[in-house]
């Protein structure tokens, strides 16, 4: 297996599938539409907005980013979710999160129709997970599914395997515990609170990391006999410029067997898994 787990040779495999997928759906008369709401200007939101349209547009299917003012009111907010929610030519709606402080409030998970949630966010679509849904014909969390996706593609056999999950989001965390314990993964959820967290990284066949702490993730946490895979989910701003994931890259890449990088690794499997979710969202409409 390859040391580095990037993702693009990942996608590249995926992608002629998807795009064929795309085109097949669009003989029923659509193409396939995502719309995307965007709230200000965040800079890192409009980034990954924008990331996805490309990647929309690659695949052949359009997206829009819909563009709301920083000050919008409630009311206009939710009146456009309702909009987007309804239009029957509408197969996917996001809601780029974080929203403006006062409309943080809000619980968007529940606010996108579950049959257009290409996040796979709504209860009714996480309750898939929990019902023992493998993530392959529901609306499955973008992050994930794209480690899923990656496993797959890299060979990785989730059977049996020993994965301590660093990280208790509803966006990734969570979720992913379900989705691998459905894969036949015995899974540990470790937060922030977990005590013996070395032990229990060393301990573990696959480490996934979701908490958000730059570099956290050194040579201590690791056993050193290059047996350990390691998928890093985390992104932050360096203050001294630059990005980093959870895990301090290089200083573990040579004790483990194989470790994803940041960037390049997980993150632009969110985005696939995005647009695998908006063709099935129309499939599922058909
Ligand atoms: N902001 C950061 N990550 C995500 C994501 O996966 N989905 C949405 N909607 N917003 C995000």
């Amino acid at each position: 297996m390859e040391k580095i787990l990037y993702a693009k040779p990942v996608i590249d495999s995926e992608v002629e599938k998807l795009t064929k997928k795309c085109s097949e759906l669009k003989s029923s008369g659509k193409v396939a539409t995502l719309k995307v709401i965007l709230v200000g200007q965040d800079q890192g939101s409009v980034i990954y907005t924008n990331n996805k349209k490309k990647f929309c547009d690659k695949i052949g299917a359009d997206c829009e980013i819909i563009k709301l003012s920083e000050d919008i009111s409630e009311k206009d907010f939710l009146a456009k979710v309702n909009e987007v929610n309804t239009n029957d030519q509408v197969h996917g709606v996001l809601i780029q999160l974080p929203l403006p402080k006062h409309l943080s409030h809000i619980d968007t998970t529940n606010l996108v129709n579950p049959a257009k949630d290409v996040d796979g966010f709504h209860s009714s679509n996480i309750a898939c997970l929990f019902r023992g849904g493998k993530g392959l014909d529901n609306l499955t969390p973008c992050t994930p599914k794209g480690i899923l996706t990656m496993c797959n593609y890299y060979g990785i056999d989730l059977e049996g395997q020993h994965v301590v999950i660093i990280g208790r989001s509803l966006i990734v965390g969570k979720p992913l515990a379900l989705l691998l314990g459905n894969h036949n993964a015995t899974v540990t959820q470790a937060h922030s609170k977990t005590k013996n967290l070395k032990e229990l990284t060393k301990s573990a066949d696959i480490i996934i990391t979701a908490c958000g702490t730059p570099k956290k993730f050194n040579s201590q946490y690791f056993r050193d006999d290059q047996s350990q895979i390691v998928f890093d989910v985390g992104i932050s701003r360096l203050p001294e410029g630059g990005i980093a994931g959870d895990c301090d890259f290089h200083q573990i890449k040579d004790q483990l067997k194989a470790i994803t990088p940041v960037p390049r690794g997980v993150g632009p499997m969110t985005i696939f898994s995005v647009a695998q979710n908006l063709l099935q969202a129309q499939e599922n409409s058909l």
